[in-house]
């Protein structure tokens, strides 16, 4: 999705903005902009294309905003790109304006003339319109007559040192910084230099003047706020040379801190909830989804209580199933993900209560949630989730193991070996260098699939899911029993398969897939823990995985296949924290 940034400095603020939008591109990379307010007007620079080449704009001005794009309305382009100048009014905007076509036509019909194709312009164009030097009011009454999402930030020509901002299901912050007062989409992009900040509810509005950040609500009228100082983001990319190794190397860190923290973390609320819960459900997208399934397996194979598991998008649409006092849980990296938010959104309107997992505590989906679950994976900047995943697994089964031990009065077995997976996690690093090897084996390779059975389905998921992202090879994710009701028939000489095999009571099952693999000249790969079961396969090549309790194994197990899709994407010569089309916040539906 798109990242927005402005600026009120005491200094001129081109820099700042331009650093802030570097931090932000993970959001989008198409086309990026600033416009900045000096003596003589606006100075404007737009380009398609990623953060970068703006490098050689500067500008004199200390009130300024900035985009970096992720193109919905019009291709990238430099026209399309934001700001978009209308009149006095400069304007960023993330998030879709449903009625754009209505009110263009109605702004063509007043004679404005349109310079792109975007919903965004047309915006520019409506506080325009209702601009006569109250920017916030302006702002305000252009919104009222727009349908659809939006975080927006806008300045006016003759008001040097403001700055008007608001939100509706599109995340937005505001704070301090060393560079002067900010409004952001993100916290990980100004959690360095922030001194504090506090995050924009839906529908309010800000207004940076005087040297004073103001929240209101959609009447204007002052809505008090918390501000808090965000933790810093690492500075391991900078040693890695890219943000999804940092943080697969963060990966054992990222599990100590999110151990320390749940141990603090009261889940009673919860396990109420679960006393009166008639059924369990689990909402989240993309690999947050692979972890919900890792909720689902635990619960009913722990506690014998099935999970309703939903693609957020699809349960928004589906019936409304929950009822008053179903246990609904969230899974989120960012916590601002569109459908999930939807989803909870419906859940708590039928009743539900609702536990969200996510990574970031100020979000939406926490402040919309009735209990949330704060994992400490750090921020995580690459589009493609990796320690998210692994503290989402852990914290996942942290809640079952809390909501087993509310019902039974005893924790599950695996439970005391939660503290072991930051080691483990760290152990599967040595399977690195054969993870390399295979990268290397298979860079040409047009598709591939990764099978597994029971817990290991989730790994399966997220390994596919992984080098679809990062590496853009077609892959699938399965349950290996499905092999021979399809997928079997692609298989020829060479083509990968990355079998999992972690849990002994299904080992022969999967031996049998890496047989019929083989015997249509298939590569195999398993990956086990059991040395027995890596010595009696027929697979081509075999990963050791380090010993855990076996539900545990999705943990590690999903590391060195989070590594091979790292290093695939090397092979092929891509860009692993700019995978194609993907945004790591999916902020519109
Ligand atoms: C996007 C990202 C994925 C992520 C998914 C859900 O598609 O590219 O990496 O898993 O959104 O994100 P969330 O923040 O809700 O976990």
């Amino acid at each position: 999705m798109c990242g927005i940034i402005g600026y009120v400095s005491e200094r001129d603020c081109c820099g700042a903005l331009f650093e802030a939008l570097r931090r932000l591109e993970y959001r989008g990379y198409d086309s990026a902009g600033i416009a900045v307010l000096g003596e003589g007007g606006f100075r404007v620079c737009k380009k398609r294309g990623g953060v970068a080449g703006l490098a050689s704009f500067y500008a004199e001005g200390k009130t300024g905003i900035g985009h970096t794009r992720w193109a919905t309305h019009g291709a990238p382009s430099d026209q399309n790109a934001h700001p978009h100048i209308a009149g006095k009014i400069a304007l960023v905007h993330n998030g879709i304006i449903e009625n754009h076509a209505a009110l263009r036509a109605e702004l063509e019909g007043e004679g404005v003339r349109f310079l792109s194709e975007t919903d965004s312009e047309v915006l520019a164009a409506l506080v325009q319109k209702y601009y006569r030097g109250d920017l916030l009011a302006a702002l305000r009454e252009a919104l009222s007559r727009v349908e659809g999402s939006y975080a927006v930030a806008v300045i006016a020509e003759d008001r040097p040192g403001e700055l008007a901002a608001a939100r509706y299901k599109s995340p937005l912050v505001a704070g301090k910084g060393r560079a002067g007062l900010f409004v952001c989409s993100d916290i990980p992009a100004v959690a360095q230099e922030a001194e504090y900040l506090a995050v924009a509810g839906d529908r309010e509005f800000i207004r940076i003047a005087g040297g004073e950040i103001g929240f209101f609500d959609g009447g204007l009228r002052p809505v008090p706020k918390v501000f808090f100082r965000p933790e810093g983001e690492s500075r391991a990319a900078a040693v890695c040379g890219s943000h999804m190794r940092a943080e697969i190397a963060e990966i054992p860190r990222a599990l100590q801190d999110t151990l320390a923290a749940l141990g603090k973390a009261d889940l009673a609320p919860c396990a109420r909830a679960l006393r009166s819960a008639g059924r369990v459900f689990a909402v989240a997208c993309g690999t947050a989804y692979h972890s919900a399934l890792a909720f689902r397996d635990a619960l009913a194979r722990d506690a014998g209580v099935p999970v309703f598991c939903y693609s957020a998008g699809e349960f928004r649409y589906s019936p409304p199933l929950v009822r008053a006092g179903d246990l609904v849980v969230a899974v989120s990296q960012s916590g601002e993900t569109a459908d999930t938010l939807e989803a909870v959104r419906l859940a708590r309107g039928l009743g539900g209560f609702v536990i969200a997992v996510t990574n970031t505590p100020g979000s939406s989906l926490a402040a919309e949630a009735d209990f949330t679950l704060a994992m400490r994976a750090g921020a995580e900047i690459a589009v493609a989730a990796t320690k998210s995943y692994n503290c989402q697994l852990l914290s996942l089964w942290y809640l079952a193991a809390e909501l087993l031990f509310f019902r039974t009065q005893r924790y599950p077995s695996w439970f005391s070996s939660l503290k072991e997976l930051p080691a483990a996690a760290e152990a599967a690093f040595s399977l690195f260098p054969e993870a390399d090897r295979l990268a290397d084996l298979f860079k040409e390779r047009q598709g591939m699939y990764f099978l597994g059975r029971g817990e290991d389905v989730c790994t399966a998921r997220e390994g596919a899911l992984k080098v679809k992202e990062i590496a853009r090879v077609f892959a699938e994710g399965l349950p290996a029993g499905e092999l021979k009701h399809g997928p079997l028939a692609l298989v020829e000489e060479g083509f990968p398969v990355i079998l999992l095999s972690t849990q002994r009571r299904l080992a022969a099952k999967c031996e049998n897939a890496a047989a019929e693999v083989n015997a249509r000249g298939g590569y195999t790969v398993l990956l086990s823990q059991y040395e027995d079961v890596l010595r009696q396969s027929r697979a081509r090549a075999a990963l050791r995985l380090p010993v855990l309790p076996e539900p545990l194994m999705p943990c590690v197990a999903v590391i060195p296949l989070q590594y091979f899709a790292y290093k695939m994407c090397l092979e092929r010569g891509l860009d692993p924290d700019r995978p194609k089309n993907l945004a790591k916040s999916v902020t519109v539906e």
